[in-house]
């Protein structure tokens, strides 16, 4: 399985347009060693030829750029066979409506998922401008999928959605009731192979469903949002914890790296880093301790095979 890393940032990107938090200054007037980056979204492929995207980031047009294997091999084409939606937070739905341009999409996400984009959202017409423009497959929970291109065409992957505590996207709060079916993580499995990717980006707690989805994965990608509980009210940027944000935090006792311990995943990244977030900084003690306990943090650009 190739995997690529087209953003690695949280919501909002590194920096973010309205923060003037150490980091964002930092890298704006270069004082501070760390890279920009995008957000999040993942390319996965078997073949390098057919390729399924994991979140739809509202940087996704720099995104497909940014990676020649995304670009059209014709006049009308693109190697993008499929985008899986992990939950309908904006930083990872947004892209959907800037792939307006008639070409037909197969979109794959829990039913509350996609109600919660296609229902009462009139921006939504735009990518109802042919029969088939958007088609839906729906993954249940707990359920193995094989991904499936336009056409019938199989990739060679299949995909288990799996739930994960999270939260309501912010403008569903009040609007719809939470479900479990609200936030997922994706256990993918290369056919040919068995190799498997486990990919968390958003973790409010490490429940048994969490560790069953890590459990045998070759390659991890884990919710690394925040360094701490308090990170963002240290700051006085927002006045709630990790936790009240259904991200568990990286560091700490209770942290994801303290409860991942010995994790036996050869790779194991963190990503939908927040721009606050210390161990952007590639000298820092917090990314001393994120190398040192065995994880990475995920980068714009970053490829593996697995
Ligand atoms: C999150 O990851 O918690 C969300 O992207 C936050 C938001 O939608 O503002
Ligand atoms: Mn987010
Ligand atoms: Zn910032």
């Amino acid at each position: 399985m190739l995997i690529r890393v087209l953003g690695s940032a949280a919501g909002g990107g590194f920096p973010q347009w309205n923060c003037g938090c150490p980091n964002c200054r930092g890298l704006r007037e270069g004082t501070i060693s760390a890279v920009s980056r995008t957000q999040e979204s993942v390319a996965i492929s078997a073949d390098g030829d057919d390729w399924f995207l994991l979140n739809a980031s509202p940087d996704i047009h720099r995104q497909i750029e940014s990676f020649p294997r995304l670009h059209p091999r014709g006049p009308r084409h693109s190697p993008i066979r499929g985008i899986l939606l992990s939950n309908g937070d904006l930083d990872h739905c947004l892209g959907l409506l800037l792939l307006r341009e008639f070409h037909p999409l197969i979109v794959y996400a829990t039913d509350h998922v996609r109600r919660g984009f296609v229902e009462d959202n009139v921006l939504y017409r735009t990518l109802q401008r042919f029969p088939e423009q958007a088609t839906w497959r729906i993954l249940k929970l707990g359920r193995e999928e094989e991904l499936v291109g336009e056409g019938g065409h199989p990739s060679g992957l299949s995909v288990e959605a799996v739930p994960v505590p999270g939260k309501l996207p912010v403008h569903l709060e009040g609007w719809t009731p939470a479900d479990p079916e609200q936030n997922v993580g994706f256990r993918i499995r290369e056919r040919g192979t068995g190799r498997a990717l486990t990919y968390l980006p958003a973790v409010g707690q490490v429940t048994p469903a969490v560790r069953q989805a890590l459990d045998g994965a070759d390659c991890v990608f884990l919710d690394g949002t925040f360094w701490s509980s308090d990170e963002l009210s240290a700051l006085k940027l927002v006045n709630k914890r990790a936790e009240e944000m259904a991200h568990l935090p990286v560091s700490g006792g209770t942290g994801s790296l303290a409860a991942l311990a010995g994790l036996p995943a050869r790779r194991r990244i963190l990503i939908h880093i927040n721009n606050t977030n210390p161990l952007l900084r590639e000298d820092s003690p917090e990314r001393r301790a994120v190398t040192a306990a065995g994880w990475e943090a995920a980068h714009d650009g970053m490829e593996m095979e697995l």
